[in-house]
């Protein structure tokens, strides 16, 4: 079985992801890692993550050591991820080997921006995840403060919105809900009450 968990930035895809991951014992994969390892990459070098051809190469040479640094949850990364992410070259860089971990046994739960839609467009449920802009600021400024970073809630608000603004507007692999996708706004669900309407959802699919 394959899960497509799509939406913005901090809607609660990871903490569902997770948890879906565990329930319906499945491999679990965050794509959003890849973007912000390969955004990461080229601020470490010096490099602008907006110039195409260094980030196309950062892309091709990835390595999961780079996947866990502490480095890739700070905005700075999120910032640096979404630009690359708008470079055709990196996301087709990065296509296989999200193909490849879906497609292996026994199944992945993956979340992006682009599951249903590109990575894995025959996937056996599709949820979009989304909250309102001031809920999902709220939850980043809380979970950088609870890693011990710093947060500043005007600058978590505004990189929010120009994440969103970027990934929205982008050419290539917009943020959109596939089709065939179900729409399910957290603004007002706990982690648990997300979880349960996302097991509802996939029960009604499968
Ligand atoms: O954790 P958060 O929701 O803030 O972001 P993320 O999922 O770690 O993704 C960071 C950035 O990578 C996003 O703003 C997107 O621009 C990009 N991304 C993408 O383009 N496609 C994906 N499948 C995953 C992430």
């Amino acid at each position: 079985m394959i899960i497509a968990l799509d939406g913005p930035a901090a809607a609660g895809k990871g903490t569902l992801a997770r948890r879906l991951a565990a329930h319906y014992g499945l491999n679990y994969l965050d794509t959003g890692s890849l973007y912000r390892a390969v955004g990461v990459a080229l601020l470490q070098s010096g490099h602008d993550p907006e110039n195409a051809a260094q980030a196309e190469a950062a892309a091709r040479s990835l390595s999961p050591d780079q996947l866990t640094s502490p480095a890739l949850r700070g905005e700075e990364a999120g910032q640096a991820a979404s630009k690359v992410a708008a470079i055709p070259g990196v996301r087709a860089a990065l296509l296989e080997f999200q193909r490849s971990f879906a497609a292996t046994a026994p199944g992945a739960v993956l979340d992006g921006r682009d599951i249903g839609t590109v990575v894995c467009p025959q996937a056996d449920a599709k949820i979009f995840v989304t909250a309102s802009l001031e809920k999902r600021a709220e939850r980043r400024f809380k979970e950088l403060l609870d890693k011990g970073l710093s947060a500043i809630w005007e600058a978590v608000l505004q990189d929010m919105k120009e994440r969103d603004a970027r990934d929205s507007g982008r050419s290539v692999a917009p943020l959109v809900p596939a089709a065939d996708a179900v729409v399910l706004d957290t603004s007002e669900l706990d982690a648990e009450a997300a979880f349960a309407a996302a097991v509802s959802i996939i029960s009604q699919r499968n």
